[in-house]
């Protein structure tokens, strides 16, 4: 074993999603050792724990987890379940977390970020519930990062990932698992697969886009295998280490062959994407693009039709910047509804606790309490069970929501790689003169409220402050703006807009129109476009 000095690597703060950087920057000598140290110094030392590792695939991944490996053998770790071929989706990986009883898992991926050498590469710790590490443990990482003075590897040959069993790496036991199997046992405990089975059987088409990413796999599984789906139904189905070059960001500028397929009249019934690890998800019906946010609302509307579900959901959670069209679900079905900061670690108090058993973002996030992360194919499912069961198309689920339930209209407009400092006095300059903007109007919009986002966690009583600055319109419509805390180039800001239509008439309206007094008070409130010096949003979802 060596003990190798090493400098402090001054202060790497894990995010909302562990650390993201650009994979050269992980690749540089002591980086990744320097970084999982700290790791394992902030959980207490690994000595006799058992841990999980396993991720999306991109490159650098399986030469990150030999390095990993030999690093928790000299730790002292007694066990690591690691996913063949270092793979495992990220709700798998919180799945063997979960029910394997472990200390946590160790996930290598950058989520829907690009990969590849120039690409971007992530390292994220989940804890011993299965879900993203709470803020007190990433707070406890960077402190070691700046403290840390050597790291401990074994020196020891590369084990080999690619067979499933047990071996030994010094003391502690290397098993070699198959990532899909057990991820698939589960997730056909939750639905019906004998009517979607039927369904599949019946000619209903689907195209599921797996963007070269982790999915591919588990997707042929389930839905080809399992479910009996044509051959073909999953594309992309082989996880590259850059992606085959895609941005495997599951939206619909990065999905465009998906997107371009269902906009056809005789494209297929169902379309779906999810992203690099596997937790995010897009879904699309035949000429019918399904809002995050809206998909979250159904999906809350109809549980109860799913078998996993039959008993009816304990509370639902969703992210502030997040449509509230799922708010007014849960008012309907007399159940709580929680409104959290961005990132999916907030949500795990809640299910843990029991208050929530379905939460999701606007950012193509949904997921329930089966595991403690957000989980695309589970989204995916969760639609094709409610189809199945209400014999209805994607289009006529949504327009019989909207004429229930009314319409939020929604849309997020991101502004990247802005220079940090412009955007963070942007943002200042905005908190600054929010107590003036109550009772004034812009473009005949009269704002009713604008604070910045407070969250006080109900469950452990901790207080996350700074979490977006919110201005409320009269009439239930809003814009949202925050930076993202997961870019690795300059900062981004993500304008979040919406807008509340009760019906029945202007539920059908193009949202970006429907929004367009929306876009154009912010711009008036903000002076946004004249600041930054962009014409237009670099991504709108
Ligand atoms: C983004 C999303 C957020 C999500 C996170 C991790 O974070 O907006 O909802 O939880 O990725 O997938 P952001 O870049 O906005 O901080
Ligand atoms: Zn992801």
């Amino acid at each position: 074993m060596a003990s190798i000095v090493t400098a402090p690597i001054q202060g790497q703060k894990p995010g909302t999603s562990g650390l993201r950087k650009k994979t050269r920057e992980f690749m540089a000598p002591a980086f990744l050792e320097n970084f999982v140290q700290s790791i394992l110094d902030a959980i207490g030392g690994a000595a006799g724990k058992t841990l999980v590792l396993g991720g999306d695939g991109r490159f650098f991944g399986e030469e990150a987890a030999q390095v990993i490996l030999k690093m928790a053998a000299a730790n002292g770790a007694a066990r690591v379940i690691v996913g063949q071929g270092a793979w495992l989706s990220t709700p798998a990986a919180s799945h063997l977390i979960r029910t394997r009883g472990t200390d946590g898992g160790i996930i290598l991926s950058a989520s829907h970020n690009p990969g590849g050498p120039d690409g971007d590469f992530g390292v994220k710790f989940n804890a011993a519930n299965g879900g993203p590490a709470p803020e007190v443990l990433t707070d406890a990482i960077y402190a070691k990062t700046l403290e840390l003075t050597r790291y401990l590897k074994l020196e020891a040959p590369d084990v080999n990932l690619t067979a499933i069993g047990e071996s030994h790496l010094g003391e502690m036991v290397v098993e070699v698992v198959d990532p899909v199997m057990a991820y698939a046992d589960m997730i056909e405990s939750l639905f019906d697969f004998k009517s979607l089975r039927g369904l599949f059987h019946e000619g209903f088409t689907m195209r599921m886009d797996a963007m070269c990413a982790i999915t591919g796999p588990y997707a042929v599984e389930i839905f080809e295998n399992r479910l009996g789906a044509p051959k073909g139904t999953v594309t992309h189905k082989t996880p590259l280490p850059d992606f085959g070059g895609m941005h495997p960001d599951p939206n619909p500028t990065w999905a465009h062959e998906l997107m371009a397929e269902m906009i056809g009249e005789s494209g297929p019934d169902f379309g779906a994407a999810s992203d690099g690890d596997g937790d995010r998800n897009m879904i699309v019906g035949r000429q019918c693009y399904v809002s995050p946010s809206d998909s979250l609302a159904v999906i809350a509307a109809n549980a109860h039709l799913v078998p996993g579900y039959a008993a009816g959901l304990k509370g639902v959670a969703r992210s502030m910047p997040t449509s509230a069209a799922v708010d007014r679900v849960a008012a309907s079905l007399g159940i709580d509804y929680y409104e959290t900061p961005t990132g999916w670690k907030f949500f795990g108090n809640l299910m843990d606790a029991g208050r929530v058993n379905l939460c999701g973002e606007e950012s193509f996030g949904t997921g329930s309490d089966h595991v403690r992360e957000k989980d695309g194919l589970w989204a995916i499912l969760m639609w094709l069970n409610i189809i199945t069961v209400r014999g209805q198309g994607v289009a006529e689920i949504l327009a019989d929501h909207w004429a229930r339930f009314g319409r939020n209209y929604y849309s997020r407009h991101d502004y990247e790689a802005l220079p940090k400092d412009q955007a963070e006095a942007l943002l200042r300059d905005l908190v600054d003169r929010l107590d003036g903007l109550n009772g004034q109007s812009f473009q005949g919009l009269t704002v009713s409220g604008a604070d910045e986002f407070s969250y006080s966690d109900p469950v452990d009583g901790s207080v996350s402050a700074h979490q977006g600055v919110r201005i409320l319109f009269e009439g239930g419509s809003r814009v949202v703006l925050r930076l993202s805390g997961t870019g690795t180039e300059g900062a981004t800001l993500r304008v979040y807009l919406e807008r509340y239509v009760a019906g029945p008439d202007g539920l059908d309206a193009d949202p970006q129109e429907a929004l367009a007094p929306i876009i154009a008070a912010t711009e008036e409130i903000t002076g946004l476009k004249a600041r930054t010096g962009r014409a237009r949003p670099d991504v709108i979802t």
